[in-house]
Formats: C-alpha cells, sequence, structure tokens
C-alpha cells in the first residue's frame, strides 16, 4: 500500500520503517527543515537503536522517502498516518494545534477516499473532531475514514516494538476502513483488538496512567521499606509471582520521566475534569512521581551533610537508558537542587555530551564514569545505562575524595557495593550493613509495641 506519515518522532519513524519493511510504499513528512535534510541522508534526528541502519537500507531499496510538505505526497497515499507531538499546554492540557493544521490541510487537498490514522496520543473525542474538521475543509463531498490506531513503543526499543507489537488497537466505524487496516497489519503476530473510536483513545491514555500508577505505588512501598526494614527488591519479588500483579514496572527508584508518562497522566487528568470527574488516584501518582527525585537529595544531604562545596557526580542524564531523551527527566531537577545547595556538579552520560536547550548550563561534562567521579564527594546513579554495571569499584574508588554511592535505580548488588568500603545507599533497602545513615531512621517496632501493648 502507498502510505504517508506525517511526523517525524518516535512514532511516527518507527511506524514508517516497520511499515516500509512489510512491503509497503512509506512516505515520511517532516516539516522541520534540519530534521528533514538529516532523514534524507540516512541520519536519525534523535538516537534509537538500529533506527539509522533500517533508514539507510530503506532510503537504498527506495522503500521510504521524505517530504516537508504533504501536498507533495497526498495524492499518492491510500492511507495517512498523523503522528505528530501533542505536547502539554501549561494547563496539562493536550496541545493540538499541530494535529488540527494536518487535518485541515488533509481536507482541503483530498480529492479521492483516504484512511486518516492516528497515531498521536490525543485526548478521548479527538478522531470525532479530526473528521469534522476534514469534513468541513473539503471542496466537495469525499469519502474518507478516520481511525485510531494508538501506539505503545519504548523509547530505547522503539523499532523491536513497532515491529512486533503487544497489541494492535485499532478504532474504527467503516467497515471499509478496517479492512484496509486489518490487511496493512496482516505482518504483526498479536492480538488485533477492533473497537470504536473513543475506547481506542482511552485505552492509550488508560494504560499509561496505569503503568504510571504502578511505578508510583512500587515508589511508595519503598519509601515506606527504607523507614520500616524491608527491602523493596524483595517485596516486589514477591508481589510480582502473582499473575494478576505482574513483575513489570515495579522497579523502584527515582520516578517515571520521558515524553509519555508525566504528558499523559496530567492530560487524562485534564480530560476527568472537563466532565466533572476528580480523578484523585491519578492526581496521587503524579504527586508521588513530582517528590520522588527527591529521596536522593535527602540521602545525599544524609550521608555528606552539608553539600556547600562538594562535588557531586551523576551518572547518567537521560529519563532512562538506550535514548538521549531527558524530556521530564530526574537529572535535571537532581542536578538543579544540588547547585541551589551549593554543590558541584560533574556528569558522565553515554550518548548525552553537553548542555540540552537549558538544562545542564555549568555542569561539567566528563568522558566517562571514572573521569566523572574523579575527586568527587559522592556518586549518584541516576540513569541505569548498561555501561554503569560493570564498575571497577576499587578504581573508583581511588578518584574520590570519599567512597559514597548513592543507587537511584537500585540496580547494584549492596553487599558487593559495602565490601568494596563504600558507603552506599539505595531507594527501599534498608536491611543493608554497614550503611549508617539507615538504621537511625528504621522505625522502632518495639518502642511502637512498648507503648500500644504496655510491655514492660
Ligand atoms: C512509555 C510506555 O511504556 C509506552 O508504552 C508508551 O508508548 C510511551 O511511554 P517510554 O516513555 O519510552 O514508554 O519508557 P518506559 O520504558 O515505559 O519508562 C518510562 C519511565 O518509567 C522511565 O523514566 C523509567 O525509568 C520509569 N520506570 C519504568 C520506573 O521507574 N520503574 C519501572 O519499573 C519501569
Amino acid at each position: 500500500m502507498r502510505i504517508s506519515v506525517v511526523g517525524a518522532g518516535y512514532v511516527g519513524l518507527a511506524t514508517a520503517v516497520s511499515l516500509a519493511e512489510t512491503g509497503n510504499e512509506v512516505c515520511v513528512v517532516e516539516k522541520e527543515m534540519d530534521k528533514l535534510e538529516k532523514l534524507k541522508n540516512g541520519i536519525s534526528p534523535f538516537f534509537e537503536p538500529g533506527l539509522e541502519q533500517a533508514l539507510n537500507e530503506l532510503i537504498r531499496e527506495r522503500k521510504i522517502s521524505f517530504h516537508q510538505d504533504l501536498k507533495e505526497k497526498i495524492h499518492n497515499s491510500e492511507i495517512i498516518f498523523i503522528a505528530v507531538g501533542t505536547p502539554s499546554l501549561p494547563s496539562g492540557e493536550a496541545d493540538l494545534s499541530g494535529l488540527i493544521k494536518v487535518c485541515t490541510q488533509i481536507g482541503k487537498l483530498m480529492r479521492d477516499y483516504k484512511v486518516i490514522v492516528i497515531k498521536s496520543t490525543v485526548p478521548v473525542g479527538t478522531c470525532d473532531l479530526a473528521k469534522r474538521i476534514i469534513r468541513e475543509n473539503q471542496e466537495d463531498l469525499y469519502d474518507f475514514d478516520v481511525v485510531s490506531n494508538p501506539e505503545f513503543l519504548r523509547e530505547g526499543t522503539a523499532l523491536k516494538d513497532a515491529r512486533e507489537p503487544s497489541r494492535i488497537i485499532l478504532g474504527c466505524g467503516s467497515k471499509k476502513a478496517r479492512n484496509i487496516m486489518q490487511k496493512l497489519y496482516e505482518f504483526v503476530d498479536a492480538p488485533v483488538i477492533i473497537t470504536d473510536l473513543r475506547s481506542s483513545e482511552m485505552i492509550k491514555y488508560a494504560s499509561n496512567a496505569f503503568l504510571a500508577t504502578k511505578i508510583s505505588f512500587i515508589n511508595e512501598i519503598a519509601n515506606i521499606c527504607d523507614k520500616v526494614g524491608a527491602d523493596i527488591i524483595e517485596v516486589a519479588r514477591g508481589m510480582g509471582k502473582d499473575k494478576r500483579i505482574g513483575s513489570d514496572f515495579l522497579r523502584a527508584g527515582i520516578g517515571y520521566g520521558g515524553s509519555c508518562f508525566p504528558k499523559d497522566t496530567k492530560a487524562l487528568i485534564q480530560i476527568a475534569g472537563h466532565v466533572a470527574h476528580d480523578f484523585k488516584l491519578l492526581k496521587a501518582v503524579v504527586e508521588v512521581n513530582n517528590l520522588q527525585w527527591k529521596k536522593v537529595v535527602e540521602k545525599l544531604e544524609f550521608l555528606l551533610g552539608d553539600i556547600k562545596k562538594k562535588t557531586i557526580t551523576i551518572w547518567g542524564l537521560s529519563f532512562k537508558p538506550g535514548t538521549d531523551d531527558t524530556r521530564e527527566a530526574p537529572s535535571i531537577l537532581i542536578i538543579k537542587e544540588i547547585n541551589r545547595l551549593g554543590g558541584v556538579v560533574q556528569v558522565y552520560d553515554p550518548v548525552i555530551k553537553g548542555p540540552v536547550g537549558g538544562a545542564f548550563e555549568g555542569v561539567t561534562f566528563c568522558t566517562d564514569p571514572y573521569a566523572a567521579a574523579e575527586g568527587s564527594d559522592a556518586v549518584i546513579l541516576v540513569t541505569e545505562w548498561q555501561e554503569f554495571l560493570n564498575i571497577d569499584w576499587q578504581r573508583l574508588k581511588k578518584g574520590m575524595a570519599q567512597p559514597v554511592l548513592i543507587d537511584g535505580r537500585n540496580v547494584y548488588d549492596p553487599h558487593t557495593i559495602v565490601a568494596n568500603g563504600f558507603y552506599y545507599s539505595c531507594i527501599g533497602r534498608p536491611s543493608v550493613e554497614n550503611r549508617g545513615f539507615v538504621k537511625e531512621s528504621m522505625v522502632d517496632v518495639y518502642n511502637i509495641a512498648e507503648k500500644r501493648w504496655n510491655i514492660s
């Protein structure tokens, strides 16, 4: 089939690649000139494992092309995917201006039947709005269908997720569009769920909100574990074995970031608000996440006392490993707070090598994890890149002014770190010996029992 994909972000490019690889003729439309030039030359505009190689192969085989304006290709396309960004407005609502522009243009240019597929994450009811905009902008009454087909890919594994999705959600009213879409996704070995437009739109928000809830829930349990002496790794292991709970997304740490969870949770709260529903649970999820990054700074202050003039090393800046995306990354807030407290920051990230759009100004970027820890009073692991999992602890310790390690992602074996002579602290694992700080803050069960039941 001949397909246009509007918007060359993670979703647009991963979709375009997976569809071009399965025998379709795909044209990607991107309005930003510098991004477009890069793509034409087979260069990915962002770091995503495997993407550049896939793009180059498809360009060589002439299965994919790049254009600045949809009007160059619309008449040659049977299906148009809209994968433009829907960033948060200050109110938390999704900004639909990009999507509205594209729908207006499609309406104006349309001369025959088209399927318009909304891939962007959009508030419930947006597909109906898209239908209206397209209809109102048509010169003549051409037939078309709007399909909601939300995307669940993760950054860092975007291509794998697009090639092997967990499920395909198709919100569509017409049989004609349903047949076309089912044929398009014949290559996929996953359940295809056909539903109505609004349920499909809600599936995306509900899925992301649920995953964010799992993370905030486990983080809260970890915060309590810190105080009562339980180990969150053990707790999550035990919980995860219950199939109804599942072990995924139970990794406690410094909270979720990225372009989806923070944006989509806020947008869903807004969507609920518009229909006079106070989504208390999701508000709490967001609130917990807004505070979670502070845990590492609290632990840092506990171990070092005053942070003023101390040198602090940050390992990892992106919101998660495998990406150079720093949108809503906890690293930004942690570094700001350390600077506010008078600390000096040295960083190392495997892919981010300098300030990004106003963030990380004034920090020293180093060439490797050891160089970043040279003369430092504490290392904070913020993003669990593979590179940080194979550290030579003695080499690290030798270069540091004080052997203090704060593990914001619970990736290290505490016993190994402590055996190497470090003061170590992580999230929700207070039962490790020789960490000083936790013992005192742990709840004294005996004291509570003494007061409650008069034990003498
Ligand atoms: C997410 C969804 O997974 C994906 O389906 C959707 O399409 C877009 O949003 P992404 O933002 O790429 O994908 O990252 P993901 O791997 O889901 O992680 C999101 C955040 O949650 C990261 O900051 C990660 O560190 C954090 N996280 C994840 C945890 O803190 N604990 C966990 O157990 C899992």
